[in-house]
């Protein structure tokens, strides 16, 4: 991503303490303190201009959110975006956290099952080889995110890079990961309104580029939830096989 030099950014930034958190690191196992309440937290990795934390966490009152990014630019477009969409949505910032921050080492910042959900949103693919261990969702990455994430945790990945789709579920699957929803073009049927598209999103979504998305269920009681659903999904198709069967019989009868 481009960005431009602007002076007085950083003064912007300190400007907006109860939205911008420039040393997250301080935060680390006090992330609820901070938000002031007991509600689940979810975090973009990579918000860049801040579309898609600044929606969801407007529409999700009781969801604590947290975007992360690494420029200050970003930051300050952010929270421009966060401003508008209360704006035009209502509702407080009180949810919403933006931090300055290198996912490198996000286990500086969280502390082990510290958060419910990570969003990784058309992550960097660094297509070459030598630099696979700089994708997001390579192994090294994953591991700490297992580790900061609650026995409800998930990861949630949508990307327009298919070498990057592919190396990702290979990624999980090698893991040992469950996986769910997957999608190889996820807008194809009908633009899914119930998930709220990103800036990099709406560009390749307009363009008529494949969406690629995926679930990973990470903690215990998720994965409990997701295999109670899956049965009751199985049973309700068994019982509806069976009255077709039932009904077939009465017609031919
Ligand atoms: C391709 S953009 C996607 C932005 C946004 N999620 C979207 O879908 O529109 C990737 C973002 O990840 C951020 N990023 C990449 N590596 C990072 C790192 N190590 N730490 C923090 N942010 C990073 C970049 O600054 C950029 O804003």
């Amino acid at each position: 991503m481009r960005l431009r030099g602007r002076k007085g950014i950083r003064e912007a930034l300190e400007a907006q303490p109860e939205l911008i958190v420039l040393e997250p690191a301080q935060y680390k196992g006090r992330w609820k303190e901070l938000f002031g309440n007991d509600n689940p937290i979810h975090v973009e990795l990579g918000m860049g201009k801040g579309r898609f934390i600044s929606q969801l966490s407007s529409l999700n009152p009781q969801t604590n959110y947290i975007g992360v990014d690494m420029y200050d630019e970003l930051i300050r477009r952010a929270s421009e975006k966060a401003q508008a969409s209360r704006e035009e949505n209502g509702g407080t910032l009180a949810n919403l956290k933006l931090a300055l921050f290198n996912i490198e080492k996000i286990e500086h910042m969280f502390d082990t099952n510290e958060l419910e959900r990570v969003y990784l949103n058309f992550s960097d693919p660094w297509p070459k080889k030598r630099h696979a261990r700089r994708r997001l969702t390579h192994s090294g990455f994953v591991r700490k995110y297992i580790d900061i994430l609650n026995e409800n945790g998930e990861i949630h990945f949508k990307t327009d890079s298919r070498s990057l789709f592919e190396f990702s579920l290979n990624s999980f699957a090698d893991m040992g990961l469950r996986m769910r929803n997957i999608a190889l073009d996820l807008h194809a049927e009908e633009t899914r309104t119930d998930l709220v598209m990103t800036e990099y999103e709406m560009k390749f979504h307009d363009k008529g580029v494949n969406i690629h998305r995926v679930e990973v269920v990470i903690g215990d009681k998720a994965l409990q939830t997701h295999l109670h659903q899956l049965e009751q999904a199985e049973r309700r198709e068994t019982e509806a096989a069976q009255n077709d069967r039932e009904h077939d019989g009465e017609a031919d009868a």
